[in-house]
């Protein structure tokens, strides 16, 4: 496991500049959550550390153990294990979740000749089980014509089937109805039991029901402006922002 490093980030998107100096520590095992207004910047820096192709570093460093991933590739960054569940996923289609992730985890397993297409597709449908998914799902083109809830739920799916040891997760929440919250919310609990270092990026308090966060951080405009415990994830809830927002 490795930690998440974040030091003076400045980011831009088409010479507008969205992160003003992000620093970040997130240590092997921890969950941190990221709270702030719409369009504070969450995504933006969710879509960084996986080095989105619109994003534009343009002072500081990201490192993930001894990689320095903010000089990486998307694909070389996720093979390092750290992932990202999109706030919007993108639908592909002709291609099905299970084919996707059967290539991606024969890509990742140490001694390919070992891998077991069959029993991995076992793991794919015990996953699916659990977060209440029809078989069905695992065989249509990839979040094509799926609801908002049932795309959220393919994120965590295919995060799960993977060796992740960094997940970023934005906005999970949003879309699901109660039910399904709880079972993502387990889901992601389960991550948390293996070790997996966790950021959450929400607008609710309501998925700490279930998830036990070490550090919970306020962005506002691309800065973080208060760092707490979890009690801050329920008076932002009580309070709104704010009390912690100086213009
Ligand atoms: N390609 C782009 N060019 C210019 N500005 C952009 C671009 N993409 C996003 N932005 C702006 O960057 C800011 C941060 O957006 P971001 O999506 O990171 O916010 P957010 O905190 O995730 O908001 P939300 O809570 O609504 O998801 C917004 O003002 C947005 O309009
Ligand atoms: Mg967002």
């Amino acid at each position: 496991m490795a930690t998440l490093t974040i030091k003076n980030l400045h980011v831009e998107l088409e010479n507008k500049p969205i992160l003003n100096g992000i620093n970040l520590v997130v240590k092997p095992g921890e969950t941190h959550v990221i709270m702030g207004p719409n369009g504070s910047g969450k995504s933006t820096l969710g879509n960084t550390l996986l080095k989105h192709p619109a994003v534009t570093i343009t002072k500081g460093k990201i490192t993930f153990g001894k990689l320095v991933t903010s000089e990486m590739k998307t694909d070389e960054i996720a093979r390092a294990g750290l992932m990202i569940a999109l706030q919007h996923p993108q639908a592909v289609s002709g291609v099905t979740v299970t084919n996707l992730l059967t290539i991606a985890a024969r890509k990742f397993a140490e001694n390919q000749k070992g891998f077991s297409p069959a029993r991995f597709r076992e793991e794919i449908k015990d996953v699916a089980k659990k977060l209440h998914m029809e078989p069905e799902f695992l065989l249509r083109s990839l979040n094509e014509g799926f609801s908002g809830g049932e795309k959220k739920k393919m994120e965590i799916l295919q995060l799960s089937l993977l060796p992740a040891k960094c997940l970023i997760i934005d906005e999970i929440d949003s879309g699901l109805d109660i039910d399904a919250l709880k079972l993502v919310a387990k889901q992601i609990v389960r991550l948390q039991e293996k070790g997996v270092s966790l950021v959450i990026i929400t607008h609710y308090n309501r998925i700490l029901r279930w998830i036990e966060a070490d550090k919970v951080h306020i962005l506002h405009k691309g800065k973080i402006v208060k760092s707490g415990t979890s009690a801050l994830a329920k008076d932002i809830e009580k309070k709104g922002y704010a009390a912690y927002i100086k213009e």
